[in-house]
């Protein structure tokens, strides 16, 4: 994988494109494939989420990681200790480079250690970024969203994970609760003049990066794009120097 955010300096030459990680939510595989190579080789971090992974996906992960892209399969599992150790086992043999799991302790401890001796690393996702403090209380939550991501951090840290996933509002809470224990991977990116859609806690590409963002996921606002390399481009541009 790539430098954290904390080692890259001002005097690095330019922004490394693969702490951007395009999230491939197309809804066929054709879609997707056609879209690798319209963003390669700019693009060189992928994320294969539930849009793909039911629809051929864990091949194409399998394809990108063996063709040298770096790949994160956002699986969010969440079951039982047992299940999920199996899950997570399995995924160690694609290639694959993250994996994601629900913040709860249980989880993310049988998660790491079906990890070890592997080269896969685990990210646990703290909130979801389109959740506000009444979802969660609608969900059952008495924690606000804050309470939520310090203590899921902390669980996070004790557990072994690698890396949390959490909203750019969320990054100084982290870093304030965790320091740089955890690298933090950051939905909820929007440009500037780029729409919202359903994520409530965004900022843009840089400001997520000046809050110590490691890496960036980026969905909609490439994807969804008249021109996704350019798109992906103008992001890439307004993070280096
Ligand atoms: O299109 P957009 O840029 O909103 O995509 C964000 C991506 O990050 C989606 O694939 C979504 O599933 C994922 N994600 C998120 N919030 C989290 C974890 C993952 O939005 N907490």
């Amino acid at each position: 994988m790539t430098s954290s955010a904390a080692q890259l300096t001002s005097t690095d030459p330019e922004f490394d494109p693969s702490r951007i990680i395009v999230a491939l939510d197309v809804p066929t595989l054709a879609e997707a494939e056609a879209l690798i190579a319209h963003l390669t080789p700019t693009a060189r971090h992928f994320k294969i989420g539930h849009h793909l992974q039911f629809l051929g996906g864990l091949d194409l992960a399998r394809q990108l990681a063996s063709d040298g892209y770096d790949v994160f399969l956002d699986t969010k599992l969440h079951d039982i200790p047992n299940t999920v150790a199996g899950g997570i086992a399995a995924i160690a043999d694609m290639g694959v480079g993250f994996v994601t799991v629900h913040a709860y302790p249980q989880t993310m401890e049988a998660a790491v250690q079906a990890a070890e001796g592997s080269d896969l690393k685990i990210l646990a996702v703290s909130v979801l970024t389109s959740m506000g403090n009444d979802d969660l209380a609608d969900a059952g939550y008495s924690l606000t969203v804050d309470e939520a991501i310090a203590r899921r951090a902390q669980q996070a840290r004790d557990a072994g994970v690698h890396g949390l996933v959490c909203s750019p509002a969320d990054l100084s809470l982290v870093r304030q609760t965790v320091g740089t224990d955890l690298q933090t991977v950051t939905p909820g990116v929007r440009p500037a003049d780029a729409e919202k859609g359903d994520q409530k806690r965004v900022a843009t590409p840089a400001a997520a990066i000046a809050a110590s963002a490691d890496y960036l996921v980026i969905g909609r606002p490439i994807v969804k794009a008249d021109d996704p390399l350019s798109s992906f481009e103008a992001i890439l541009a307004s993070l280096n120097p």
